[in-house]
């Protein structure tokens, strides 16, 4: 008898220990700042549909955990060995509890499913015109967003109005991907000739990350993209000056401007970046679109902060920072660099 007490009371010494460290754990799921790319705090229509089955589900599944453990460990204790106690009457099978104990989970999945079904089909409706459509399409590895409506042509960030639903008609240019919008939906494959469709209505405003969720070759994981909501004023006004022709140094003779026009020559001629990224609005070329990338949060598919020394390095050695990436630069001086970065700062 001492010796079970003394067990007993060295396991339970370890309780306090182990709930501390399962803090840091609870914690890490409240702070979504930390972690931008958590479904738990949902900023959209359809998220919340997502995030509310989650909740239901984790509820159900944590009443069922209790009572199944706790019956689990009463048992134990109830009918543990005690010291010259009789071997207990053994059996096998008992139809009664089986029946019981397989129509029990069934009518909660069943509860599960009803919600879940339900969600299915509302999420996989279309919404109607008055949505404001995008057409995504995917690259190796980056995403380009075209808005139909407007005559709009960009890449890396989907500038949305929040308020106002978003319809978005998605396909690739090349493998499967997979576009995923953690605050505002969920996740969608896309397959070369095949529209699929997904839609949010962002409740927000802000600048949220993104992320390619297929494997889709040797940068995947750097495929990223940006969720911009703007309220509809400020979506209004950047849709109307979007198509604004860019900045054109080539014959600008002022001073100020000189470093701009040695890079716009070179953008053009020996860095031959106009090979592939257009300047202007909506000129289908292989590269993301380039108009207003100066005013863009992020550069390299939503990878790197767009600021002139990021810019600067990823034109200098896009290997160095996205091994496999298909941009070829060829090799420019930091002068050079330095002139180009300010030709594309000047598209804001
Ligand atoms: Cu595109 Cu992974």
């Amino acid at each position: 008898m001492p010796d079970q007490t003394a067990s007993r009371r060295r396991l339970f010494r370890h309780v306090p220990a182990c709930l501390l460290a399962l803090l840091p754990l609870v914690l890490l799921a409240c702070s979504s700042d930390q972690y931008p790319q958590t479904t738990l705090h949902p900023r959209a229509d359809y998220a919340r549909e997502a995030d509310n089955i989650f909740r239901v589900t984790l509820i159900a599944a944590t009443v069922v955990f209790v009572l199944v453990e706790g019956a689990l460990l009463l048992a134990m204790w109830k009918f543990r060995n005690r010291p010259g106690a009789a071997e207990p009457v053994q059996t096998h099978g008992n139809t009664t509890l089986e029946i019981v104990w397989t129509i029990i989970p069934a009518f909660i999945l069943a509860m599960i499913a009803v919600p879940t079904v339900r969600t299915i089909f509302k999420t996989a409706t279309k919404p109607g015109p008055e949505a404001l459509q995008v057409e995504v399409i995917g690259h190796q590895w980056w995403w380009e967003f075209k808005y139909p409506q407007l005559g709009i042509t960009t890449a890396g960030e989907l500038k949305v109005p929040a308020g106002r639903t978003v319809s978005l008609e998605m396909t690739t240019k090349d493998v499967l991907h997979s576009f995923w919008v953690p605050a505002f939906a969920g996740k969608r494959d896309v397959f070369p000739n095949r529209y699929n469709n997904l839609w949010f209505k962002a409740e927000v405003t802000g600048n949220f990350p993104a992320q390619c969720v297929e494997f889709c070759g040797l940068q995947h994981s750097k495929m990223a993209y940006r969720i911009i909501s703007v309220d509809s004023t400020e979506f209004d006004a950047w849709a109307a000056g979007f198509n604004s022709p860019p900045p054109d140094f080539s014959a600008d003779t002022t001073a100020a401007n000189a470093e701009a026009r040695a890079g716009e020559a070179i953008f053009k001629g020996k860095g031959a970046c106009a090979g592939c990224h257009s300047m202007v609005p909506a000129l289908p070329l292989t590269g993301p679109n380039l108009h207003h990338v100066g005013s863009r949060s992020h550069i390299a598919a939503g990878t790197l902060v767009n600021t002139d020394e990021n810019l600067a390095g990823w034109i200098k050695d896009p290997q160095a920072w996205k091994k496999g990436v298909l941009m070829i630069v060829p090799p420019l001086t930091d002068e050079e660099i330095r002139s180009v970065v300010a030709y594309l700062r000047a598209n804001k």
